[in-house]
């Protein structure tokens, strides 16, 4: 049975690539977004709202027109840089923007609800290998106000039965080999279009944000994951809950680390192309080492990262630099 998801951040990077799966799973993603961050020629696979979770108007006004069977919740400010600088940011527009999403979800009787929070919110955890029982105690306010939904989600099951399905992704890269959408953001902070931006030439080089890091090469390590293969995930989390099976967390990475240099080592080799780089200051906010098992999403989703190799988030990560791009 197709279902109809109202899909917040639809017109961003992953929730674009969410609307994508549910398209080609056979349901009907309907996209609500404020374009604050968003590309309106990202929405290409089901209706569009353009609207803010800041309103509840709009979003009442969104349940009452589309009628959805369930949520999938993209939208958030994400940077932890801004996070760390402009808190005040991060808890009115994730914490209060997704209290607004609930409650007016639940007001229109829907109570399956997939949300994508983030390994930020467990803060630096040295250097273990994190699950998702691993206590979370995040860094900066982008990882706290994550948790912080967590605990609302929690909450409302208790009061009125709301059934949710919460994904802890680690860095998500790549982009849909068929280009219809990648990565776009503005500004740009994720390590690997910076990178790619320094291969042909738009920003003169990569700065490496630290090198003196406890890590074998001195900078920070993360646990990279393909964006297709994460909102398969999606995909699977809306039936888990649609075949009643109630709220769960699940982790979304490789269980495999690679340090700043390790990447840029790899597009070097994807790429063949040189990589201007720098060596800059630590960022505030940064761990030092995010990696996950994901253990619980492969024996109870079934999901399996196939793409998630370097060469490959890297290889179709080139290919939509170099060949796509959006127009507000
Ligand atoms: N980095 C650089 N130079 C740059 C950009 C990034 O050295 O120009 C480094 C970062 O300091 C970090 C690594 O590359 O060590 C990855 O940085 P990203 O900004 O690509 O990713 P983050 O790990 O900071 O952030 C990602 C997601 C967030 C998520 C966070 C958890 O974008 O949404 O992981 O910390 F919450």
């Amino acid at each position: 049975m197709p279902e109809k998801v109202l899909v917040t951040g639809g017109a961003g990077y992953i929730g674009s690539h969410a609307c994508k799966a549910l398209a080609r799973a056979g349901h009907i993603p309907v996209t609500f977004d404020n374009f604050s961050t968003g590309w309106r020629d990202a929405v290409r696979f089901g209706p569009m709202v353009e609207g803010d979770l800041l309103d509840r108007g709009a979003l009442d006004a969104a349940f009452e027109k589309h009628r959805p069977d369930a949520v999938m919740h993209f939208a958030a400010l994400s940077q932890v840089g801004e996070a760390v600088r402009e808190p005040g940011l991060y808890w009115r527009v994730n914490v209060g923007g997704s209290l607004n999403l609930i409650e007016a979800a639940l007001a229109a009787g829907v109570k399956r609800f997939v949300f994508s929070s983030t390994c930020a919110t467990y803060g630096d955890q040295d250097g273990v290998v994190l699950t998702e029982d691993t206590p979370q105690a995040p860094l900066n306010a982008y990882g706290a106000s994550k948790r912080a939904i967590e605990d609302m989600l929690a909450d409302f099951a208790v009061s009125d039965g709301l059934e949710s399905v919460i994904f802890r992704y680690f860095n998500v890269a790549g982009a849909d080999p068929e280009g219809e959408v990648g990565e776009h953001h503005q500004p740009e902070t994720h390590l690997i279009p910076l990178i790619l931006d320094a291969v042909d030439g738009r920003r003169p080089a990569l700065t490496i944000n630290g090198t003196d890091y406890p890590t074998a090469d001195g900078t920070c390590i993360r646990d990279y994951v393909h964006v297709m293969d994460l909102v398969e995930a999606h995909v699977a989390g809306l039936d888990w809950l649609r075949a009643g099976k109630g709220s769960r967390v699940f982790c979304l990475g490789t269980g495999t680390g690679f340090s700043v240099r390790e990447v840029v080592a790899e597009t070097r080799h994807v790429t063949n192309r040189t990589v201007p780089m720098q060596d800059g200051p630590r960022r505030p906010g940064d761990a030092v080492t995010l990696v996950c098992g994901s253990e619980r999403a492969r024996t109870e989703l079934g999901w399996q990262a196939d793409r998630s190799t370097m060469a490959q988030m890297i290889a179709d990560a080139w290919r939509w630099h170099q060949n796509g791009h959006y127009d507000r």
